[in-house]
């Protein structure tokens, strides 16, 4: 027999009455509009029930909170973020996030929330699940695409301007993901171990912002975990500093399926599990509220931060669709255009090879992305209406230009697959493999369904189309034989989501058995014509998108095809990189670029040495063997739906390139500050961040080892000068800077002017300079502008351990005026008191 203590019973009784049913609120003030938003909370808060209240704080239907119609409580409908509307059809699909850190311009980065947040309003969304701000470590991260480069501030002020873009039109931003993300490898397992000044300083920096300055709605929990717990239940995180330092007083929302335990996240400060109510529901919550270790007050809170949201941005009061913004939008599709326009960096231009002078009248334009809209892949991924490749931007911008056109590379992996010489038995001519699909992740028991693939070529985003197996938790077991009608050197290439491994003759040849995106892999074995080996190829997927694809080929390393067209063409043009199945959420891509598009850059630049590289990626990839062999370099990152007449548009010099680099590029992996600690190397799921503040341009700046090109660089077809500046104190740890810049070259074009900041003798170790304001200018040919960037007392602040904030140290700073980040055009020094 089970004895309650009477403490017990008394809390268990107001427990229980709360389940039966609340006390209506005296007059539902909660129902008039014009009452003040904390009012209207408590009183509707007063009339849920506590089993409405446990229901409510766990995602609906995927991507909604649910709605209470007894209580005039509309759904609420989330949508990703960050660089269009996805998840409601097609979308204007908007350049990817690092490229609006690229154009260091906080008017684009409003007006890119402005024009999501009218998309958001044509499909009646009320939360977009974006900025995302974790800061760019290494060039590896399948993320970086849709974050903000390495800088705290940069960051900080990008994601400040589109948040408030997008809450200017009456729609929730969330900035994720809060906190640590950096690596995308392994990312539900890994803790991101960083010590408090460092956390402080560079990771949290641009969360901060959005809370305090822009005054975001919503913020994302991440995957990882951080010094050793997940952010959904990590108390240091989620209440000390964001709730607590920060104040921030909205919703603080997991990311999907980044909830571990229900209790722990509860008390931790998670206000709304995502996607569903998996952990914190009330099986698992009523038992510590029965118990007295968790306060029904700690739930209120959570429902009333919901609340407070939903009628601070008048959710309760009015239809978030507004049927007369069209879904299709020119006005927004400009904005995705101008944005491209700005954020596109110019890297390289020996001899002046851009813009491609009048007397060009031929351009071979060679690669894989030439013809292809180029995105990240993963949740932000957007099918836009239309979309503009490089190849139609040309054609349609230089009509009298002969534009020619080479793939330049080997087909696609699925093309391939179609081809592979799988037999189903030794001895057989049935071609293909025998297919054994499992109801359960681990290959147990009798499979579900038995049959023939001819193909291994399956993208299943929802239930695959296999009788008996669920949408999740699955897995399949291929077997054959391979039997090549010629000798050759074969490649076996598996992708899959989540894990693959693959046995030729009963040997373990590519083992990708854990949690993933799309990802890659494959090995190559010497096959004799006819003979056969055994094959078998084990796949399981474990949540979300699915797909497995196996080939088996001959490399054609054959570059003839693109290697005539550039010999027979003024200038070459090659567009290499990644896309959204080599770089995306899930994974981390390589530093190299895909298979053999360093080989055709080379050759195409050995046959024509007018060569001009565009690259898609979401940062650096690996330049060393092609960079000196070529002329020209155009990093387009990834330039959204328009961004082939964006580019099309910076190679014939009817824009000038203005973008600079986010993150500073290294010449090799080994350079990066981070390349003995990027990887768990010793596989404890921990990832010590020993570079500690010495991320980016911060390591390059105190180091003997120099970048490839500086963070903060960024060519342009006219020049700048800096002159005249002057650093006045404007009160107690504030100060003016002031210059003037001239546009001293042969165009009209944009600068991005860069305020750094230097303690001249500091109590503590500090960086060599912090960027601390920067301005992007226009100015036509031979204007002048008098340019003037406030510093208030972050500017000259560290994160003291000791008092646990951020203070100065009243003494001379030096304010450093530049360029890039390594080109300091004027120095000045401030005593700050
Ligand atoms: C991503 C989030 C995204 C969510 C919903 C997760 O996989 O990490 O950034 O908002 O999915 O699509």
């Amino acid at each position: 027999m089970q004895f309650l203590l009477p403490g017990r019973i008394g809390r268990w009784l107001a427990v229980a009455a709360g389940l039966l049913g609340a006390m209506p609120a005296a007059a539902q003030v909660y129902k008039n509009p014009k009452a003040p938003v904390e009012e209207r909370v408590s009183t509707l808060l007063a009339d849920m029930t506590l089993a409405e209240k446990l229901d409510y704080i766990g995602g609906y239907k995927y991507f909604s909170v649910r709605g209470i119609e007894r209580l005039g409580l509309p759904e609420i409908l989330l949508s990703d973020g960050p660089v269009g509307l996805r998840g409601e059809g097609k979308s204007t699909a908007y350049p990817a996030s690092v490229l609006t850190a690229a154009s260091w311009d906080t008017a684009a980065a409003h007006a890119l929330g402005r024009a999501l947040g009218q998309d958001a309003r044509a499909r009646g969304v009320h939360v977009l699940l974006g900025p995302g701000v974790n800061i760019s470590r290494a060039p590896m991260n399948g993320r970086n695409f849709e974050y903000l480069g390495e800088d705290p501030y940069l960051a900080g002020q990008l994601a400040v301007s589109y948040i408030k873009g997008v809450q200017g039109q009456g729609v929730v931003a969330t900035v994720k993901h809060f906190a640590g993300n950096n690596q995308e490898w392994d990312r539900n397992h890994v803790s991101s171990d960083i010590d408090e000044r460092t956390l402080q300083e560079i990771y949290l920096p641009a969360f901060r912002a959005a809370v305090q300055q822009g005054h975001v709605g919503a913020v994302m929990n991440s995957y990882n975990l951080v010094n050793g717990e997940h952010a959904t239940q990590n108390n240091h995180l989620n209440r000390d500093i964001l709730k607590g330092q920060w104040g921030f007083d909205g919703i603080l929302m997991s990311d999907w399926v980044a909830t571990y335990d229900g209790v722990a996240a509860a008390k931790a400060g998670l206000d709304l599990e995502m996607p569903s109510a998996a952990f914190m529901n009330s099986a698992t919550l009523l038992p510590a509220l029965q118990a007295g270790t968790l306060s029904e007050g700690v739930i209120n809170d959570k429902v009333r931060r919901i609340l407070r949201i939903i009628f601070r941005f008048g959710f309760y009061d009015k239809p978030q669709l507004a049927r007369t913004i069209p879904a299709d939008n020119p006005a927004t599709a400009a904005v995705a255009l101008n944005l491209a326009r700005g954020g596109i960096v110019l890297l390289k231009n020996e001899q002046h090879i851009l813009p491609l002078a009048g007397s060009v009248k031929s351009v071979a334009l060679i690669g894989p992305n030439a013809k292809a809209y180029a995105a990240g892949g993963g949740s932000s991924l957007v099918p836009p209406f239309h979309s503009v490749s490089l190849l139609q931007g040309l054609q349609a911008l230089a009509p009298g230009v002969r534009v020619s056109y080479a793939a330049g590379t080997t087909p696609p992996l699925e093309e391939l697959a179609e081809k592979a010489p799988f037999y189903t038995a030794p001895g057989l001519s049935v071609a293909g493999l025998k297919a054994e699909y499992f109801a359960n992740q681990t290959m147990e028991g009798s499979p579900a369904a038995t049959r023939t693939e001819v193909v291994i070529n399956h993208v299943w985003p929802a239930a695959p189309d296999v009788a008996g197996l669920p949408a999740d938790h699955f897995s399949a077991r291929y077997t054959g034989v391979v039997r090549p009608a010629k000798a050759g050197l074969y490649k076996f290439a598996v992708k899959s989501d989540d894990g693959t491994r693959l046995f030729v003759d009963d040997k373990l040849v590519i083992d990708n058995w854990h949690d993933q995106g799309p990802t890659l892999r494959s090995v190559a074995l010497p096959l004799e014509a006819g003979q056969e080996h055994a094959v078998k190829l084990e796949y399981y997927e474990n949540g979300g998108g699915a797909q497995v694809t196996l080939a088996c080929y001959v490399e054609m390393l054959d570059f003839s095809e693109a290697t005539r067209a550039a010999a027979a063409a003024q200038v070459a043009v090659v567009a290499v990189g990644f896309d959204n199945t080599s770089e995306g959420e899930g994974s981390d891509r390589t530093f190299a670029l895909p298979e053999h598009q360093a080989a055709l850059i080379s050759a195409v630049a050995r046959a024509n040495p007018n060569t001009v590289v565009v690259l898609n990626a979401g940062g650096n990839v690996d330049m060393a063997t092609w960079l000196p062999a070529v002329k020209g370099l155009v990093h387009a990152w990834y330039p959204g739906q328009e961004g082939g007449t964006a580019l099309a548009e910076i190679l014939l010099g009817k824009v000038n390139p203005s973008g600079k680099l986010p993150a500073s590029f290294e010449r090799q992996w080994a350079d990066n500050p981070t390349f003995s600690n990027y990887y768990d190397a010793d596989g404890d799921k921990r990832v010590a961040y020993k570079e500690g503040l010495a991320v980016g341009y911060r390591y390059f700046d105190q180091s003997p080892v120099k970048p490839l090109f500086p963070f903060g660089f960024g060519l342009s077809y006219t020049t700048f000068g800096y002159s005249n500046l002057k650093v006045q104190r404007t009160g107690k740890g504030a100060a003016t800077v002031s210059f003037t810049l001239t546009n001293t070259g042969p165009a009209d074009g944009a600068e991005v002017a860069q305020v750094y900041v230097h303690q001249a003798s500091s109590p503590v170790p500090r960086p060599v300079k912090e960027l601390k304001g920067f301005a992007k200018v226009f100015l036509k040919k031979g204007e002048s502008r008098t340019v003037t960037v406030p510093l208030d007392a972050a500017a000259f602040s560290y994160f003291k351990t000791d008092k646990n904030a951020f203070g100065y140290d009243p003494g001379t700073f030096d304010i450093l005026v530049g360029s890039s980040s390594a080109l300091v055009k004027l120095k000045a020094s401030v005593q700050i008191q």
